[in-house]
């Protein structure tokens, strides 16, 4: 078994845990350790916010517990149930839309709970774990199985865990699994002196 590797094509170097970083959907059964667990629920913790409002909250389910496994699992959308079957970990992220301190909203929630989520999954990385975040989920689910207040929104899924096999995966999802990694080209996404106009910086 030989596991896929997708480097990102970079015009500059990055950091390997970012260029290494990509989204498998073959998950190796092997369980993870409670303190990989920890480490990545830390890397989300410490992450910056909004007036260090830390709006992120965190569900987190692991085969350890099947029973509970089992019932995050029921969570995930039809589709995305297909490849994060037999992931040993799924954390959902959920932000708060208040801040605390005045009950003002908080238009950075989602930013700050995203922020976060990229930092678990590169901390992840530095484990050698993999993850697949899905927003392919059932979220009036998510909300009743954990009775998540209306004052919390449900952002994602990670499904975290080994690198597994691609051949385990049905043919249609072997196949996107092999495929490349693509991104637009720098130009389009930085901004010169005027939308749409060609950025210095890369010149
Ligand atoms: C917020 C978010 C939601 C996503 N939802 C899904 C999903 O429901 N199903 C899925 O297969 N992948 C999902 N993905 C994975 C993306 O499709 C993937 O990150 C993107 O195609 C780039 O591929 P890469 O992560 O391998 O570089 C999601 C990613 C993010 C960040």
């Amino acid at each position: 078994m030989s596991h896929i590797k997708k480097p990102a094509v970079t015009s500059a170097p990055v950091h390997e845990l970012i260029g290494e970083r990509w989204s498998p959907r073959a998950f190796a059964a092997t369980p993870v350790a409670r303190e990989a667990v920890v480490s990545i629920l830390e890397a989300g913790r410490w992450a910056a916010s909004t007036n260090n409002s830390q709006p992120w909250r965190w569900v987190v389910t692991t085969s350890e517990d099947p029973a509970a496994h089992a019932a995050a699992f029921e969570c995930f959308a039809p589709g995305n149930q297909r490849w994060a079957k037999t992931a040993p970990v799924y954390i959902f992220a959920l932000a708060r839309k208040t801040f605390e301190a005045n009950g003002n909203p908080n238009g950075h929630s989602w930013h700050d709970t995203g922020a976060a989520g990229a930092q678990m999954v590169l901390q992840a990385g530095a484990l050698g774990l993999v993850v697949h975040t899905a927003g392919g989920i059932d979220r009036d689910k998510i909300r009743q199985t954990y009775d998540v207040p209306e004052g919390y929104d449900i952002c994602c899924a990670f499904a975290v865990g080994y690198q597994g096999d691609p051949d385990s995966l049905i043919e249609e999802l072997a196949e996107r699994e092999r495929a490349p990694r693509a991104r637009k080209p720098l130009e389009e996404l930085v901004v010169g002196a005027g939308f749409g106009t060609a950025a210095s910086v890369l010149k």
